[in-house]
């Protein structure tokens, strides 16, 4: 994949600060703002959410290009389905011509696309745009773009739980059953995937709302007031140049701490 060429000076600096050989194997988004955005300049949600797919489509050519293993969007929470019908309705409109449209770049940036969430339980077009997404890039090797839909932590624990018992039971009842978090972790919907090592949220908000709860035990955590439509590749290499700065000690004790 070709390292991204800067489109002006800003960008140039930008890039120059990140260490290719220390990237973030993993980056997941929590896009917020795309409501505010809109309310801002007087238009309708729709133009916010609308705007934000420029974002969606920009983050992840930039990620392919910088070589990330893997980008995981949030785009539908389950409690998104308390929003008004049109919105919703809106939302899967924008899914479908996205992963139509779009479906050439991706294929031109090598991205492998999947969908986590109880996604037998949104409309069937979106499920049918979905399967035939996750197919035609099933042999790509380049990005693994993950879109959250219909997603919530705490019901893909209840679901990875769940289908631990379901073996239990097929092997014969509860009897010495010990869940160890190897087993919790090979049955979420993310077991095919690293946990993030970055997580981003967008429009300022300090919470992580039912995102990845396993998963960002060790995540670094970068929050930008930017509402998600403003967002672009320059928030992207910020953050990740911000990673890189911090130091990662997973509990244990700091580099300078250790020596002594
Ligand atoms: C948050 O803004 C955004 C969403 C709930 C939807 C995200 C969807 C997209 C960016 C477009 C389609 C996605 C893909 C993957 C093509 P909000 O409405 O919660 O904003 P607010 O908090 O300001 O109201």
């Amino acid at each position: 994949m070709l390292w991204p060429a800067p489109r002006d000076a800003e960008e140039a600096g930008l890039l120059a600060q990140i260490d290719a050989a220390r990237l973030p194997g993993h980056v997941a988004i929590i896009m917020d703002g795309n409501g505010r955005w809109a309310r801002q300049r007087r238009l309708p949600r729709a133009a916010g959410h609308r705007a934000g797919t420029r974002s969606v489509r920009e983050v992840i050519e930039y990620s392919a290009r910088l070589g990330l293993h893997a980008l995981t969007l949030y785009a539908f929470s389950m409690e998104n389905w308390k929003r008004p019908k049109p919105e919703r309705e809106m939302l899967w409109k924008l899914l479908h011509q996205y992963l139509k449209k779009e479906l050439p770049a991706l294929q031109r940036n090598n991205v492998r696309f999947q969908a986590i969430g109880r996604l037998h339980e949104l409309p069937v077009l979106v499920q049918a745009d979905i399967a035939s997404a996750v197919a035609l890039t099933a042999g790509n090797t380049g990005l693994l773009l993950t879109v959250a839909l219909n997603y919530g932590a705490r019901a893909e624990l209840v679901d990875a739980f769940n289908a631990i018992l379901d073996r239990v039971d097929g092997n014969g009842g509860m009897g010495g059953l010990r869940v160890d978090e190897e087993m919790i972790r090979a049955n979420l919907y993310t077991q095919s995937l690293p946990d993030p090592d970055l997580l981003i949220r967008t429009s300022g908000e300090l919470r992580v709302s039912n995102f990845l709860l396993w998963q960002i035990a060790y995540a670094e955590i970068w929050v930008t007031g930017t509402y998600w439509p403003d967002f672009n590749r320059k928030h992207l290499l910020q953050a990740i140049i911000d990673y890189q700065k911090r130091e990662r000690r997973y509990g244990g004790l700091s580099y300078r701490d250790a020596a002594q």
